[in-house]
Formats: structure tokens, sequence, C-alpha cells
């Protein structure tokens, strides 16, 4: 370890303001000086030490259906030996530890104590009693070939009873749902299932990662304030509260970490986070980074760092899953058009640059399309202006799949959530923002939407737990 280092006075995660870092140099005591206030500011210790991944993991996933059996038979296919964890950080990236001169570059699984794929067993709830071997061919993203080697394995996995009100997803007609008098009830029959679950797998640990349809748009309202209102708005069936919330509730109470993969509310209310802080669970979300708006996060950053200037965004998708049957419903469209569209406005800041972003028209389109099934296409037309103020025009044709980019994001938020419990980390982590369209972070901040401060972040953070120097960039020591 380096005795000298540079540490910018403000954390990491304002590199993208307008407002410059002081650098300063820190040794011996100063450093350590330094690093208690940081923490004392952020209120959270660095891990003395972590949990080790000891017996199996299980991971839960509300929602059975294209994104969650793809990650089921995709983690099955790599640990036979059979495909490759392509997409996954933990299971594929590296980390740079120290001065470049060092040259210590471990993989990030053999940096930190991550749970092995080895050890992941596999739940779920879903609206329609199909295993995961139907819902798989159902959702018609896996090739025959992937798909029967996946069978024996998949088939073994059969959803548990939703809880579901089609008032919060209109396109949806599920059969296999639990009764209850009230949401309360319904909450305490998912907590029984997480127990039921703990037993029958044999799993020493749990996470729960939403993986179920997208519901109607909601605010937060007086309900979600705090616990006890939000208890008694379970009781009395308060309408605000939608059936995904019920499930981060149950988690929460379990101790099970949890993670929202869809654009719904859930656990993004104060109620939930206060809950997720007494019971010392880690929580987070929303929505799955993948496709279009994972383009627009690398796109937009590199427009600001170069201060080039932009008139308008206009995205359209065309996609044929259930999913965008889901997202055919106005109220269930609008949840994700908010999701998507915070991305560009923080980015680009156009307050501070009102010059250069003050005027921007962003549009976002999702047309249900049968045809292409999961097999998205998300056109991109961006409008952005130069030197002078000389307009040019980008064009991004993206054929993507959906369920194949956001697969790997359901495995490295399954094990980084398990890692942050083992090491003592609770309620949002931020640090995760890297896998979320829509990151939730503290009520005081605004969150980090640029995919590289996002990794910087993720990266500093696993440094950070692990008591390496964090990596600052500025390189100066190498020309002193
Ligand atoms: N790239 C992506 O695929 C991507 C990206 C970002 C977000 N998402 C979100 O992830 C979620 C899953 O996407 P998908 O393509 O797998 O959709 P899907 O429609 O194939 O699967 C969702 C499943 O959830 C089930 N479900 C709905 N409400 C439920 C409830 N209350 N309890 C239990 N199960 C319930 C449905 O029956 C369905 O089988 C969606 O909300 C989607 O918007 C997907």
């Amino acid at each position: 370890m380096p005795h000298d280092c540079f540490f910018a006075t403000q954390p990491v995660r304002d590199a993208g303001r307008a407002m410059e870092p002081r650098w300063v140099r820190l040794s011996g005591s100063s450093r350590a000086h330094f690093f208690a206030k940081f923490r004392g500011k952020d209120r959270m210790r660095r891990p003395v030490n972590i949990a080790p991944p000891k017996g199996k993991l299980g991971v839960l996933t509300p929602g059975m259906g294209a994104v969650s059996t793809t990650f089921m038979a995709g983690v099955e296919l790599v640990r036979r030996g059979e495909a490759v964890p392509v997409g996954s950080l933990t299971q594929m990236g590296t980390i740079r530890l120290g001065k470049r001169t060092e040259h210590r570059i471990p993989t990030i699984k053999e940096f930190v104590p991550l749970a092995r794929l080895e050890d992941l067993v596999f739940g779920g709830w879903d609206v329609f009693p199909d295993d995961a071997y139907v819902a798989a061919a159902k959702a018609g993203v896996l090739e025959a070939k992937d798909l029967t080697n996946a069978q024996k394995f998949l088939k073994n996995i059969k959803p548990m009873k939703a809880a579901f009100d089609q008032n919060y997803v209109k396109n949806l007609q599920g059969t296999h749902v639990k009764k209850g008098k009230t949401k309360f009830d319904l909450a305490d029959q998912i907590r029984q299932d997480i127990r039921d679950f703990r037993k029958k797998s044999k799993a020493d640990r749990l996470v729960m990662v939403w993986c179920g349809s997208t519901e109607v748009f909601l605010k937060p309202e007086e309900v979600h304030r705090d616990l006890q209102s939000f208890e008694k708005g379970m009781k009395t069936n308060h309408p605000s509260i939608a059936p995904s919330m019920l499930y981060a509730y149950a988690a929460i109470s379990e101790g099970v970490p949890f993670a929202n993969g869809a654009p719904n509310l859930t656990v993004d209310i104060p109620a939930l986070e206060e809950y997720a802080k007494v019971r010392n669970v880690p929580i987070g979300g929303k929505d799955f980074k993948t496709g279009q708006t994972l383009m627009k996060t690398v796109l937009a950053p590199g427009f600001k760092a170069r201060m080039l200037g932009m008139n308008g965004w206009f995205s359209t998708n065309i996609l044929g899953n259930r999913d965008g049957e889901v997202l055919d419903d106005p109220a269930s469209f609008k949840t994700k058009e908010e999701s998507k569209l915070g991305v560009l406005e923080y980015i680009l800041q156009p307050k501070l640059y009102p010059q250069l972003y003050g005027k921007i028209h962003h549009k976002v389109r999702i047309n249900y399309y049968p045809p292409r099934g999961d097999n998205k296409e998300g056109w991109d037309n961006i409008d952005i202006f130069g030197w002078l103020g000389y307009p040019m025009q980008i064009k991004v044709d993206f054929l993507c799949r959906d369920s194949i980019l956001a697969a790997p994001i359901v495995l490295d938020l399954a094990l980084f959530f398990d890692l942050a419990q083992r090491a003592g980390m609770r309620g949002i982590q931020e640090w995760l923002s890297f896998y979320f369209k829509s990151p939730m972070c503290a009520r005081e901040l605004y969150p980090e939407h640029d995919l590289f401060i996002q990794l910087m972040k993720l990266k500093n953070t696993l440094r950070w737990m692990m008591g390496e120097d964090l990596i600052t960039h500025l390189g100066a020591e190498y020309y002193d």
C-alpha cells in the first residue's frame, strides 16, 4: 500500500458536477482522520469483516417470466460448463488495485467473497402455474438446444402462488393467486412462503429480485410515509399499496435483501427505506438498465464530456413479449416512461448548461408488436449540435434481446446484495446504481446515471469494503 495518497475532498459521486473537487495529499494520521470524518458523514462504517458466503444462497424472484427464467437457465448452463456468463461483472469483471505499476488486477470474484454459482438455488412466484421450463419455453428467449439442456433443472422450479391484483397490471389475468382478506394477510403469506422455501431448499441466506410485471404508476403518498402508516394501509387495503410492495415488505421482515428490477415504486418509499434500516436489510432499485437506456447512459455522458449540445432525443421501441403487452396499458407505460425519461435530465444537467441542454425534446415510445417477441428493436434519433451551433444527427438502431441483457443483471444483483448483507450494509445500496435505469438514492441526493461514474462508484465500494485504496484516476504520483 502506498504511504501517500491523493483524495478528493468531495466524495467520488461529485465527479460529474460542475463543482471541482479539491485534491489534497494525505498521509499517515491525516489520512486516518480524513476517513473517519468521511465515514462519519456517510454514517456507514467500512466492514471490519465480511461474513464468508457459507452454504447455499437462495434467489427468489417474484415473477417467473422471460427475465427470471433466462437468468435461472443461464446460471445452470454456466455452472455445467456449457455457456459463458457474458454480461456479468461478477463473473467476468476484473478490478485494478493500487498503482498501475503494481499490476494487481484480480477478477472481482477473486477479490470479494461472493457466493459461488454452484451454491445458488432458485424459487419464485407467478400468477401462472407454469414451471420455469414451460415459462421459459413460452417466453421464447432461449433456443431449443439451451432449453432442452436446462429442461430437467427448470422443471423442478415451480412458482408459488402470487400476491396479485389486476388493478395494478391491467393486461394480465392471473389464475395462480393467493387469497387474503387484507394486503397484510397477503404479505404474511409471502413471509410464510419465504420461511418454507428457506427450510425446503436448505438455503443459508436468501435474496429477492423483483422480476414481475411493471405495475401502474403510483406516486409516494401519506400511506408510504412511515412504517406505521404503511402497516395500517395494508390492514385497510389502501389502494396505493401495490402487490410488489407486499413482497418487499415480506422480504425485509424476513431479513432478505430486496432489489427491484421493474420501474414500480415498490421499495422506493420512506416507510420501506426506514424498515430496511431497522431490520439491517439492503434494498435497491429500480428497473434493470438494459437496451435503450443502457445506450443512453453510455452516449449522453460522452456528448457532455465534449460539451456538445443537444436539441432532442427521440427513442422508440417495438417489442412483442409479455412485458410489451403489459406496457401496452397506458398506466403501466407511464411507470416505465417516468423511469426512462429521468436519465437525460440528470446526466446533462440543463440548469448548469442552459446553452447546451436547456431545450431538449426528449420522447420515449414503446410499441407492442407481437412478431418481434423478446427481440426488441430500439431506434434512437439524436439531434446534437457542435461548434458555432452547427447541427448533426446520430441514429442508433439496437436490435437487442431484452432478457439476454437483463439476466446477468439479476445474477450480479443477487450476488452483490448478498455480499452487502454479509458486510453489514443496510438500506439503499446506491453503489449498485450501475444496474438500474432509475437508481434509488438518499432523499437529499440526485441519482447518478452516468454508467462510467456508476462503475467507478461500484468498484470503489468494493475496494473500500476490502480495505484497499480508492482509485481516483488522478495519477500525478507517477510524474512526481
Ligand atoms: N430487459 C428487460 O427485459 C427488462 C429491462 C428492465 C426492466 N424489466 C422489467 O422486468 C420485469 C420482468 O420482465 P419480463 O420480460 O420477464 O416480463 P414477463 O412478462 O415475461 O414476466 C413477468 C412475470 O411476472 C408475473 N407477475 C406479474 N405480477 C406478479 C405478481 N404480483 N406476483 C408474481 N408474479 C407476477 C407475470 O405473470 C409474468 O410471468 C418487467 O417489469 C420489466 O419491465 C425488464
